[in-house]
């Protein structure tokens, strides 16, 4: 049986048993449990009715905008003016600012971290020492064990998985990958280049590397809002529109995993990143934007709900975002901006997001438009951190000095920093630059 095939039945059948961890759904179920919850909440909302986004499908009759010539202008809110009208001046007034776009944040996008989470308790599973490649790399299974005595129906627990170089005996630099844990995938999509996997590159550096779960703690679907950790603190009822969504769901955990390691001599707490792709690429911006103890970000194609620009209409929009495919990663509010209010409405943005990072430093990936396809919009996420500049500057640190949209492989490299690799969908090809930027901090 040929490789590829070996690894697409493991796919079907970690798909099919990964629905099975939030009970025995069968995809017909599953999509009717989210039709049932997005309708749930478009009722709670008052919303008449929400409008369809653009086809991906650049073929298509109805297909997004994928021609520069026909983005319209559009005016951003400014991240340095208070919400009173009042502009910064000093970098003492960015804490206070910042606080105003977070609740502009947690009320309009990604919604509020309720006050009553549960704790959690971390168990090292198992240790291994091993190699990877040329690398010896100690690699520990560990489970975050949610605290559910308020709840008991409801199991929640967080995947992670930690590697260290086994011949380093200092706490080390981390960057964790929001990320599958298929291990049966892991050994056929293992790679027969000469190219170093990332986990390789990072264990080369003297660096560790760490790999997240987000699934097994927040479903990636709306049907599994009313379990994983959303679902507990809400015990199995229905999200209030101001909710967390999976976003913020997913990035608690990722702070969760920073707690822990926190208490781990392997690793140096202040020295840990944040990486994802796509759906995840959103997720680790939002993970970098509300903890500042995060030292690093790496935002792969993130996208619409990412570092993108949603005031420019190119590529994917809030519409569909806010379909009953995508509502469960924001909070039910996000939906009436594809309802009674546009993205014009939005009174914060990406580089607003960006923004709430600075000063730590974020490196901005995208893949190549011919390759990847724009429904992400490289440049609308180049944008996202290049309008995120002046509060960079403002607090001393360097903006990428430009507002112009640089040539494919064309590092901008600020304390923001922004490079489109030549490849599709994946952070891959950036990794090695990555890496070079993140050794001028670690
Ligand atoms: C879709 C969706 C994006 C998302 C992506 C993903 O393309 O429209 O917003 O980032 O899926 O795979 O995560």
């Amino acid at each position: 049986m040929n490789k590829y095939f070996l690894t697409f039945l493991i796919f079907v059948f970690y798909s099919v048993t990964g629905f099975a961890q939030f009970g025995n759904f069968n995809r017909d179920s599953l999509n009717r449990l989210t039709n049932a919850d997005y309708r749930f909440m478009i009722e709670t909302l008052g919303i008449d009715s929400v409008r369809r986004g653009p086809s991906g499908n650049p073929e298509a009759p109805d297909a997004a905008i994928f021609n520069e010539a026909e983005v319209q202008p559009y005016f951003l809110p400014d991240p340095l003016v208070f919400n009173n009208g009042s502009r910064i001046k000093k970098p003492e007034q960015w804490e206070k600012q910042r606080a105003e776009i977070k609740e502009l944040f947690d009320n309009e996008i990604y919604g509020r971290l309720p006050d009553n989470i549960p704790s959690v308790t971390w168990k090292v599973v198992s240790v291994k020492d091993t190699v990877d490649g040329d690398f010896a790399v100690k690699i520990k299974q560990l489970q975050g064990v949610v605290d559910n005595s308020s709840y008991p129906e409801i199991e929640v627990v967080i995947d992670l998985t930690l590697g260290t170089p086994s011949n380093i005996d200092k706490p080390v630099p981390v960057i964790m990958e929001f990320g599958f844990n298929f291990p049966g995938m892991r050994r056929f999509m293992r790679q027969n280049t000469d190219e170093l996997s990332w986990k390789q590159q990072l264990l080369k550096e003297g660096w560790g590397y760490a790999v997240i779960v987000p699934t097994s703690y927040q479903a990636d679907n709306g049907a599994g809002l009313r379990s994983g950790i959303i679902g507990l603190v809400n015990k199995g009822q229905p999200r209030m529109p101001d909710d967390w969504g999976a976003l913020r769901a997913w990035a608690w955990g990722a702070s969760r995993a920073l707690d822990y390691f926190g208490t781990d001599k392997d690793v140096d707490e202040m020295k840990v990143g944040i990486e994802g792709l796509s759906r995840y690429g959103k997720a680790a911006t939002v993970t970098m934007a509300y903890d500042p103890r995060f030292a690093i970000g790496f935002i792969g194609s993130s996208g619409s709900g990412g570092v993108k620009i949603l005031h420019r209409v190119f590529g994917e929009q809030v519409e569909n975002l806010v379909s009953s495919g995508g509502y469960h990663w924001f909070a039910g509010n996000f939906i009436r901006y594809a309802g009674p209010m546009t993205q014009e409405d939005l009174p914060v943005d990406g580089h607003c997001l960006v923004a709430m990072c600075a000063p730590r430093p974020v490196f901005i990936s995208s893949g190549a438009a011919a390759v990847e396809g724009q429904w992400v919009d490289a440049k609308g996420m180049f944008l996202g951190g290049a309008m995120a500049g002046p509060v960079y500057e403002l607090l001393g640190k360097k903006s990428m000095r430009t507002m112009l949209f640089p040539p494919q492989e064309t590092l901008l490299d600020g304390d923001v920093a922004f490079r489109q690799h030549s490849g599709g969908h994946t952070t891959g090809p950036n990794w090695p630059f990555f890496i070079e930027f993140a050794k001028r901090y670690f």
